[in-house]
């Protein structure tokens, strides 16, 4: 594995015929992360990895100065996961001029986006710029963070970016709780509550299968949400991949939450597609 922090050095190792499967992170690496380079292993003759913690996606009171960071652990797990190239660049290297950023225009509205406001700009405007840097044939994305992989693909649509983005499934702990770098930060007796969090989405998800009403599936989902010391963020269903409010003809429901402990903000969600 070669480690690259200059982009005219990577662009000219990654030249040639060749396919690129690209996995775009913040780093403290995870089974999560593991397993999109695992599939990008799989599906592409050469594998690249980046790890930059993105300012621009965090907000003025968010976590940018404690995210967890640790080279060392990472790079082990990137060799291990079969990386070739490990892309890390600064902030000067991905922010040269800072004089042109993407911005949103609808899906933000709702979920993080709400939370967040300008979190989704900030990510679409490294996602290009990484894009553009790697010229990627293939690229990776959670469906932990569903509403980042919808934008990410309709930004990837609305401006004919030729890479094919892969949704992975969600990676958990053996006890529900999402796999996320964020699990770092919680409390014995948080982390104790969280596994909690997915056990709602699989009553949400009996509850749909049995044809109760979203709205009083959602209402249970909020009951169930309520842990002690936390505050609910959201716990809401759009429509998806567009984002949009579900109505009847909706096909695929997006049920997202997202619960604010003392000590993190945590995410999940359940796709459910009607009928199926
Ligand atoms: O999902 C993440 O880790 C980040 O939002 C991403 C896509 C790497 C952009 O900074």
């Amino acid at each position: 594995m070669k480690i690259m922090r200059s982009v005219a050095q990577l662009q000219e190792a990654l030249g040639g015929q060749h396919s690129i499967g690209f996995v775009p992170t913040m780093g403290f690496l995870h089974e999560g992360h593991a397993s999109l380079l695992e599939q990008a292993r799989a599906e592409n003759d050469i594998v690249v990895l980046s790890i930059f913690i993105n300012p621009t996606q965090f907000g003025p009171n968010e976590d940018l100065d404690r995210y967890p960071r640790d080279e060392t652990r990472d790079q082990q797990l990137a060799q291990s996961a079969g990386v070739d190239y490990l892309f890390y660049p600064t902030n000067e290297v991905m922010y040269p001029l800072d004089m042109a950023r993407v911005t949103v225009r609808s899906g933000d509205d709702v979920l993080c986006g709400a939370s967040r406001p300008g979190h989704f700009d900030g990510v679409l405007t490294v996602v290009s710029k990484l894009f553009n840097i790697v010229r990627p044939t293939r690229a990776y994305f959670g469906l932990k963070d569903a509403q980042q992989l919808a934008l990410i693909e309709g930004y990837v649509a609305d401006y004919f970016v030729p890479v094919e983005i892969k949704r992975c499934p969600i990676i958990r702990e053996a006890d529900g709780l999402a796999k996320s770098s964020r699990n770092v930060y919680l409390s014995d007796r948080e982390r104790e509550q969280a596994p909690g969090i997915q056990q709602a989405l699989v009553e949400a998800k009996q509850a749909l299968d049995q044809g109760q009403p979203l709205e009083t599936v959602l209402e249970k989902t909020r009951t169930l949400l309520q842990f002690e010391g936390a505050a609910i963020d959201y716990a809401e269903a759009v429509a998806y991949p567009t984002l949009g409010p579900v109505d009847a003809t909706t096909e695929t429901i997006l049920l997202a939450v997202a619960v604010q402990f003392e000590s993190a903000r945590l995410i999940d969600n359940l796709l459910y597609t009607r009928g199926a």
